[in-house]
């Protein structure tokens, strides 16, 4: 999902322009093609053909490797089957009252005012769902393990089995590894690493049952180049993401 892309210059857009357009196979194959049987005139046509040749190589090179992602990704299946119905799913998402989390939830919405959002925070909703759209909120400390049950319980009591998972709280508190408190480093544990890993336990055996469902689990690059103060939370997204990982085909069944 391409977040944030309303807001200025980002990596995003930039990526998306270059592959719809220099990086677009369907426009730089035929273009490849018409220079192919073209007399060179200047070098420069020459030049310019190879530079077609690469953006057809490489455009198409990425389009493959998205594609045969996207598949890996979604066990081989595809993910607009008939049976998902964006009006009835009820997708849970966690640190959702702002930030990121707030970003997913409106654009679900926008895809379908009718898709059931529950949000899970300790902070209050800084934003207002728009009239029509049904938006609960559940505060819940997550790094509470038996508040996650209690909360658990209820969403599936009041709202129903949610069918889209998305753990997306998070929080970082900065410190270095002398400095930070052993409250500091709990407290970023529980909620980034244990609450999701809670949270599926709660949530996943029904999407199993009913064989439909979708977990989404928010990473970061920080797993992977983890600046300094950071260790704990760096430490967490590296375990999301191998958390994540057991959910692909190939791994052990959750
Ligand atoms: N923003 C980035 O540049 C970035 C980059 C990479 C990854 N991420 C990841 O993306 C996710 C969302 O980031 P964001 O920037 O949108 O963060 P955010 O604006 O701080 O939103 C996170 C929300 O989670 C809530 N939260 C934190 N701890 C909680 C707990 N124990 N129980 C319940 N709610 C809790 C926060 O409440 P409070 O505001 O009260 O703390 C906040 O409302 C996080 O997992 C983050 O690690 C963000």
């Amino acid at each position: 999902m391409t977040l944030r892309s309303r807001e200025g210059l980002t990596v995003d857009l930039v990526s998306r322009v270059l592959k719809q357009t220099a990086l677009n196979p369907w426009l730089a194959i035929p273009l490849s093609a018409c220079t192919a049987f073209s007399v060179p005139i200047t070098s420069d046509f020459a030049r310019v053909r190879l530079l077609l040749y690469f953006c057809t190589i490489l455009g198409t090179t990425l389009r493959v490797n998205e594609w045969l992602n996207k598949w890996s990704m979604n066990n081989w299946t595809r993910s607009d089957s008939p049976d998902w119905n964006w009006a009835k799913e009820v997708v849970v998402i966690t640190g959702g009252s702002g930030g990121i989390g707030a970003s997913i939830a409106q654009q679900i919405l926008a895809r379908n005012s009718r898709t059931t959002v529950v949000i899970v925070d300790y902070a209050p909703m800084t934003w207002t769902p728009k009239p029509g759209t049904y938006v609960a909120y559940y505060q819940c400390d997550l790094s509470n393990g038996s508040s996650i049950k209690t909360l658990a319980t209820q969403i599936r009591s009041e709202v129903g089995h949610p069918t889209v998972l998305v753990n997306n709280a998070g929080l970082c508190r900065g410190a270095t590894v002398m400095e930070g408190s052993y409250a500091d480093v709990e407290l970023t544990i529980k909620t980034n690493l244990i609450a999701p890993f809670l949270l599926v336990k709660e949530f996943l055996p029904h999407m199993v049952k009913i064989d439909h469902g979708h977990i989404v689990n928010i990473g970061s690059a920080s797993s992977l180049f983890p600046p300094a103060r950071i260790a704990d939370y760096a430490a967490t997204k590296a375990g999301i993401t191998a958390f994540h990982e057991v959910f692909l085909p190939g791994t052990d069944a959750p």
